[in-house]
């Protein structure tokens, strides 16, 4: 890892009609054509929603007790492959998921529904989708976009904010992703939907539910330690989880494992933000049944 060459900041273009970056649309071809297992678990979300959280709770309910030295030496990004990725000096997201030892494979994804490879759907993939409120994701995403240089420069926060309502941020809109998703899961019931608020509410519940959805039993002891393990102190101490070993992340300008927090928005937007948000959030969410918390 230590030989990822840290990148200059990528421009933002055009692609598929999504805003991206070359280092997701360069292995685009082999991208196409990845095939997918009937096994695979694919974890989709939009970026900051809670990606590493929920890769670390399925991570533990797998493989916590077969390959805990794999856990304890292998950081998460490369136990669970982001599957669109190709950075300079690190083996693509494709080559790491058809490379991995362990099934079922963990893939996470942050392209929109309409992007993902059809080898998914095909093998009847099980997906777990992570959506967190629009407000405190865009706080996250700005912050991230802050410290992380293999991302285009966020601008100031207002900058930021606008072009997100915009949907002019790499991936795309906020509100087409997790709308997108939600109108998903009607067709395709192999597809758990999860809120980001709802896992931070109540931790417990989210892992059983999760267990119900992959069929999946564990002892109240192996639940329990696993939830322990996932707690945001943890995963903030965890040099595996913590990302602190990506050399294109500055944790002087902000942690990985920033705060945690559901409301962390309050901190940010001006009450005229706030309005005009709110506004845009009206007319953009009018034609879904997809209902958030901004505060638990
Ligand atoms: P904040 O920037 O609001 O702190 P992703 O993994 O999709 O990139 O999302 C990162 C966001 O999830 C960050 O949000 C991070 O702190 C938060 N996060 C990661 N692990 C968490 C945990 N165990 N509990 C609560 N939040 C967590």
């Amino acid at each position: 890892i230590s030989s990822i060459k840290s990148p200059s900041r990528p421009e933002i273009f055009e692609f598929a009609g999504i805003p991206m970056i070359s280092y997701f649309t360069k292995n685009w071809e082999k991208l196409k054509n990845f095939q997918a297992r009937p096994d695979d678990i694919l974890i989709a979300t939009y970026p900051k929603a809670g990606t590493t959280w929920v890769s670390y709770i399925l991570d533990l309910l797998y493989f916590g007790k077969v390959d805990p030295n794999g856990q304890s030496s292998l950081p998460i990004y490369m136990r669970v492959p982001f599957l669109e990725s190709c950075f300079p000096g690190m083996p693509s997201g494709t080559e790491l998921a058809d490379n991995l030892p362990n099934s079922p494979r963990l893939i996470k994804t942050h392209l929109p529904v309409q992007l993902v490879p059809k080898s998914f759907w095909e093998q009847n993939s099980r997906v777990v989708y992570v959506a967190r409120n629009a407000k405190d994701n865009v706080v996250s995403y700005f912050h991230s976009d802050r410290m992380n240089h293999g991302q285009p420069e966020p601008g100031d926060w207002n900058t930021f904010l606008e072009d997100f309502l915009k949907g002019e941020v790499v991936f795309g809109s906020w509100f087409d992703h997790v709308c997108g998703w939600w109108e998903k899961k009607k067709t395709y019931p192999n597809l758990h939907y999860m809120l980001y608020e709802d896992m931070a509410k109540d931790i417990n519940g989210e892992v059983e539910s999760l267990c119900t959805f992959l069929k999946l039993s564990r002892s109240d002891e192996e639940k329990n330690k696993i939830i322990n393990s996932v707690q945001f102190d943890a995963m903030k101490q965890n040099k595996m989880t913590n990302y602190s070993t990506i050399p294109t992340m500055d944790f002087k300008i902000s942690p990985f494992m920033r705060k945690g927090k559901v409301g962390d928005w309050k901190n940010h937007f001006t009450l005229a933000q706030n309005e005009q948000f709110d506004e845009v959030y009206k007319q953009k969410m009018k034609n879904t049944t997809l209902n958030f918390r901004t505060k638990i």
